[in-house]
């Protein structure tokens, strides 16, 4: 229908008579003429419609019943802007299409909202997805989305990894969700689950002979969802054979380097590493966001030498306690006496039993804290911080878990306020040595998946001291991907089972198959999965999920769009053995 894209009339046609097709993003009236934006999925070009050119004069007719958001095919000759009318901010700003045949393909209804107005309720938004999809913004994320999907395809082929699809309609994996379940007709009763990850298949392949697996793999968790979480969402995930943890990562590292390539970004060939253990006393997090320096420092020991008996007594478990110091630099000058105060809100929010802090003035520390401590301890205090005058060192004391995360969070929330985290630069780095085991209410669980290696089972003293072979990828403080290497040998599994208190019957039940294949000829193993749609979202900077799927679901797990979930037919209930129970 159309000879060029809107965008691809430029002055180099001028004086060629052209064909473009799109929807009309606006239309002026200047006295007589009609000056028509036409958009397409590139952009924009004007269109003018006059009625005194000779054989215009139907199409200007045409034109003054054109609304908003009408979709015309256009026929016209180019020509140049008039002097001083030229639009240096369009690649089709020099030129305009003077109008010979209009035909308007369809109307358009008012629009429920105007495209690109970002204060627009969410609500309205999804509702009427498809017309958000219309605007400039949403069309350039997913040109990303398509051209990294390329890239990744391109650069795991020429590593030698097969693409290979595996079931929608399985059997659960544990990855720490709920499953979404299918109810099966034949079989009434009983439910296939939707995969939370390939894990198992990709292992099997393994075992298969396959050697080196990819694929860009839809994933289901029925988890409470987040600005970086989405029920239903997208992993290119990865599996390779005769390996170890380094391997892995070097084709983890290609496989982003060569992403971010194809988005317009260099990046460093290597990505720095850090404990688990590290992270977590340093950053107070298993996903440090290190665009900005805010470490947490050690302080129990000077604390144990207090007069206050709370601090010397949690000072005294080092094992079980924890009592850090965060410096906010500058922090005296920037934030009131009664934002200080207020901070502590905001940690009793995630378990903090108070926030102490001193400021550091001209003549030394000063805060209520001060009186417990000795001159020296104090010095101690400032040399270790490194607290220059004008900051602040805020203070978190108690068990290590609840101190790790409250004050991690605090760090991020000091870093927001003070607005000192750069938004132009990634910084990757990789996060090891996870944990194997986390004991919660003497529960005991797999931190990764119950399939990853451990370093060792041989002292099995302190379940949560046992590490695995398991990594993940941060970018800028979000957890853009995670693997490990996998137990390729029955008995270890079977043990890892044991410890977890998963009974041979309940193992056999559940990964019958994956045990089964593992007495087979398992080869050593392990990969990764990167988040696709936490990867777009942190290249397209923007701070949503749900603006790099194009059908994504709401905060509360639904498409607002088709209205799904739904009530369903009795008879199609029936069919499938199910009958509702009603909650009063
Ligand atoms: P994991 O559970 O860490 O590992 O998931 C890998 C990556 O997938 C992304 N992700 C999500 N993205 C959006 N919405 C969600 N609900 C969501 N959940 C996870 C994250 C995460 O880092 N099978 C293992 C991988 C392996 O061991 O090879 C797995 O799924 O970016």
């Amino acid at each position: 229908m159309r000879t060029h894209y809107c965008t691809d009339v430029t002055e180099n046609n001028i004086g060629e008579t052209v064909t473009v097709a799109g929807w009309v993003n606006s239309r002026r009236d200047h006295g007589g003429l009609i000056f028509i934006d036409l958009r397409d999925k590139d952009g924009l070009v004007q269109l003018v419609c006059d009625p005194n050119e000779e054989g215009s004069k139907e199409a200007w007719e045409i034109a003054d019943k054109v609304r908003d958001e009408f979709v015309l095919i256009v026929t016209g000759k180019v020509r140049a802007r008039g002097e001083g009318l030229e639009n240096p901010r369009l690649k089709t700003g020099k030129i305009e299409i003077v109008v010979n045949t209009l035909i308007i393909e369809n109307k358009s209804k008012a629009m429920p909202f105007e495209l690109g107005d970002e204060k627009v309720n969410e609500e309205i938004r999804l509702k009427n997805r498809f017309l958000e999809l219309r605007t400039e913004k949403s069309y350039n994320i997913f040109k990303l989305r398509s051209k990294v999907g390329i890239a990744a395809r391109n650069t795991l082929d020429s590593l030698g990894f097969l693409d290979v699809e595996t079931p929608i309609l399985t059997k659960s994996t544990p990855e720490g969700a709920r499953d979404y379940l299918v109810p099966s007709r034949v079989h009434g009763g009983e439910f296939y689950a939707l995969p939370q990850s390939p894990q198992l298949f990709k292992q099997l392949l393994m075992v298969s002979g396959f050697d080196r697996y990819y694929q860009i793999a839809k994933c289901f968790r029925d988890e409470d969802l987040r600005a970086d979480r989405q029920p239903e969402f997208t992993q290119i995930d990865v599996e390779m054979s005769f390996c170890n943890q380094e391997d892995v990562m070097a084709v983890a590292e290609e496989l982003i380097v060569n992403i971010f390539k194809a988005a317009g970004h260099d990046i460093p060939k290597k990505f720095n590493r850090m404990t688990f253990n590290d992270a977590m006393e340093i950053y107070g997090s298993d996903k440090p966001d290190m665009r900005f320096a805010m470490p947490m420092v050690e302080v129990s020991d000077i604390f144990a030498n207090s007069t206050n008996e709370i601090f010397r007594s949690i000072a005294s478990d080092t094992k079980k306690n924890r009592i850090k110091a965060l410096r906010c630099p500058n922090g005296d000058n920037i934030f009131s006496k009664r934002q200080m105060k207020s901070f502590e809100d905001f940690v009793r929010k995630f378990g903090a039993s108070g926030l102490g802090y001193f400021q550091m003035k001209e003549d030394g520390l000063k805060g209520p804290l001060t009186k417990f401590f000795s001159e020296s301890d104090l010095e101690e205090i400032v040399k270790r911080t490194e607290l220059v005058v004008g900051d602040v060192v805020f203070f978190g004391a108690g068990d290590k878990k609840t101190v790790w995360d409250y004050m991690g969070r605090f760090r991020l929330f000091l870093a927001r306020e003070m607005d000192i985290i750069p938004n132009d630069t990634f910084e990757f780095l990789w996060v090891v040595d996870f944990p194997m085991f986390e004991v919660e209410n003497g529960r005991t669980k797999a931190l990764h998946h119950p399939f990853t290696m451990p370093k060792s089972l041989e002292n099995l003293d302190d379940l949560e001291d046992i590490s695995s072979i398991a990594y993940d990828i941060v970018l800028n403080g979000t957890e853009l991907g995670g693997g490990s290497i996998r137990i390729h040998k029955q008995d270890i599994q079977a043990k890892v089972f044991e410890i977890m208190g998963i009974s041979d019957e309940e193992a056999r039940e559940k990964f019958g198959f994956l045990l089964d294949a593992l007495e087979f000829g398992a080869p050593p193993h392990g990969g990764f999965a990167l988040g696709f749609d936490r990867l777009i979202m942190l290249l397209a900077r923007t701070d949503s999920i749900r603006d790099v799927i194009a059908f994504p679901k709401t905060q509360k797990a639904q498409c607002l769009l088709t209205k799904a979930p739904s009530e369903v037919d009795s008879e199609q209930l029936k069919e499938l053995s199910i009958r509702i129970r009603k909650q009063d």
